[in-house]
Formats: structure tokens, sequence, C-alpha cells
């Protein structure tokens, strides 16, 4: 079954549907990635933040020697982690990047966010491991992943949890324009501004934690979120129309034009998930869950914002 593509100025098409990486556990990565292969996903979302791109190598590359998919059919986006903004930093971490998942190329690379750490730091301990947006410039991490385009180890550039403003910003300043912006996007977080902008510029909209990401890890939780998967309005849809919630969340995001990346290493999930693809919802169910936005993040950034750090919320997503 052939699903939803973005085609691009150049041509190439995107699978709107993709795998999701982000908190698979070691050892469930790769037989997941195979599973959904056969499925027939043809999208992959991954980033070496997620600590699995190795395991995503080997599931390629055994995929590709036993014919289960060639790369050519495979749209594959990573993205550069915050410790690598330095424009000297930039390709060596693309190249690591593409030595663990074994390929010569990304289809897409993505800036993971616009906040920037010192080189060598996963996760910030303190606000000594934050470089300042002076220190490390988004125009100048966006022109050294131009040069990686140009270098031919990506076909196109993208950047993640960008705000209208910097998402402006950076287009306005930039030789090769951002063809997709990757954020948090569901019904609680319906990002219409975002994604008007994003239309009126010919950027793609990807929605990362499109089920409402209910397996994020314990410092990113807050004890006040619902639960998108049990929103009573969706189970009611759901149910008229003899689906699973999470059916009728991805249908509303493809519906909408979105690329929509869902984790799951349940091999039932996973063709449920694809299955999706199938569904049509009608007008009044899409305004009835476009009406649950309520501009909920359950990925909020926080942790970007300790005391002292030079971040601040309103920085990420409002200036
Ligand atoms: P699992 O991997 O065990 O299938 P998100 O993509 O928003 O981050 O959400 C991922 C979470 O949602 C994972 O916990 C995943 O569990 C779960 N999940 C994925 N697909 C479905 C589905 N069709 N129904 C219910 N839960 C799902």
């Amino acid at each position: 079954m052939d699903g939803p593509t973005h085609v691009f100025e150049n041509g190439d098409r995107m699978p709107l549907l993709g795998l999701g990486t982000w908190k698979s556990e070691p050892g469930e990565l790769a037989p997941a990635i195979r599973e959904a292969v056969g499925i027939g996903y043809r999208h992959l979302d991954c980033a070496p933040i997620y600590g699995n791109e190795a395991e995503v190598g080997e599931a390629l590359a055994d995929l590709f020697s036993k014919g289960g998919v060639r790369r050519e059919e495979l749209w594959v986006t990573s993205k550069l982690w915050n410790a690598h903004h330095l424009p000297g930093d930039v390709l060596p971490a693309l190249k690591q990047t593409l030595r663990d998942l074994r390929l010569d190329h990304l289809d897409l690379h993505l800036m993971h966010w616009p906040v920037a750490l010192r080189p060598g730091i996963g996760l910030p301990q303190g606000p000594e491991d934050f470089l300042a947006p002076a220190e490390a410039p988004l125009s100048e991490t966006w022109a050294a992943m131009e040069e990686a385009v140009d270098a031919g180890l990506c076909r196109h550039i993208g950047v993640s949890n960008f705000n209208p403003h910097k998402l402006r910003a950076l287009s306005n300043g930039a030789r090769i324009p951002p063809a997709v912006n990757q954020v948090e996007c569901h019904p609680y977080l319906a990002q219409r501004e975002l994604l008007d902008l994003c239309r009126a510029q010919g950027i793609l909209l990807t929605a990362y934690s499109p089920l409402g990401s209910p397996d994020r890890p314990a410092r990113v939780r807050k004890d006040e979120d619902p639960v998108l998967l049990e929103a009573p309005e969706i189970q009611a849809i759901a149910g008229r129309l003899e689906v699973s919630p999470a059916q009728v969340l991805l249908a509303w995001a493809l519906q909408r034009g979105t690329s929509v990346i869902p984790k799951s290493v349940s091999p039932a999930r996973l063709r449920q998930n694809f299955e999706a693809q199938q569904l049509k919802l009608d007008p009044s169910d899409m305004t009835a869950i476009e009406a649950l936005d309520r501009g909920l993040r359950y990925i909020d950034g926080s942790f970007w914002c300790p005391p002292g750090s030079p971040y601040t919320r309103e920085w990420l997503w409002e200036a």
C-alpha cells in the first residue's frame, strides 16, 4: 500500500508516515525496523542523542543485504545534536551519524534544537554546559549544514523545535531554506500558527509525539498532563469508526498534510499505525479534533532552562 508523500522541489518524495525511534530500547529497535519495513514503512526518523543509531545501522545493513528494501526506496532522517552547533563540529557529527547508520548520505538532516551545548555534552547537568545564543549563532550552524548538502552528505536540511519567529529568521538569511520543521504536534498542541507559516513558505511540518508520547521519560513528565490516547473525544470518534484512538490521531495528522512519526516496537501496533493511512476522517471530525487544541506541550523544553541557563521557555517557544 502506498501512503501519502510530500514532494520536494527537486522531485524527492518523502512518505508522510515514518517510524519514530526515540525511546526504543536497545535490542528492541532492530527487530522493529525489520518488521516495519516488512509492513511497508519507508521513512525512518533517527537522532544520535537517542543512543541507538548503531542499532538502526545494523538493521539497515541486514535489510539491504537480504533484499528487504533498497537504500533508494527508504527515507532516512537524522539530526544534529546541540553539542555540535559550532560550525567546525557540524560535518564531523554528521559523518559519525553516517558511520553509525552505515549510510553514505541522509535524506534529511535536522538541527535538533535551537539550543547550543558545549562540545562533548549529552544532556546538560548545569548552566556551565550551555553555550549562549551569541556564542553559537543558529545562522552559522545552518551555514555549515548547507555545506553538508554541497558535499553530498545529505539531500535536504531542516530544523526541529523552531517557533515561527526563529523559523522566519533562519529562512530569511538562508542560502538553502529549511525543507522541514519537526515539532511536537497533536490535537492538544495543534501548532496552527506554525503550520500556516510552514504552508506559506513551502516547509513541511513533521509532527513528533503524535500519540502524546506515553512512554516519555520521567524527567519530562508532569503529573497534571492528560493522556492523549484517553481523550474522550478521540475515543468517541474511534469507537464510532471502529478504529483505535491512535489511528484517529495519525489520520488527523496525515489529513492536515503533516508528516507524522509514531514510535512503536510492537508488531501489532506498527501495523495498526501503518493502516491509519487508509482512514479518512470527515470534515466534522477534523474540526472537532482541531478544537481540542490547548497549547499543551508534553516536551516543554524546561530541561534547557535550569537556573542560570542562557535559555528560557519564553525564548524557546515565543521569541
Ligand atoms: P509501543 O512502542 O510499545 O508500541 P509517540 O510516538 O507519541 O512518542 O508515542 C509512542 C508510545 O505510544 C510508545 O509507548 C508506544 O508503545 C505507544 N504506541 C505506539 N503505537 C500505539 C498504538 N497504536 N496504540 C497505543 N499505543 C501506541
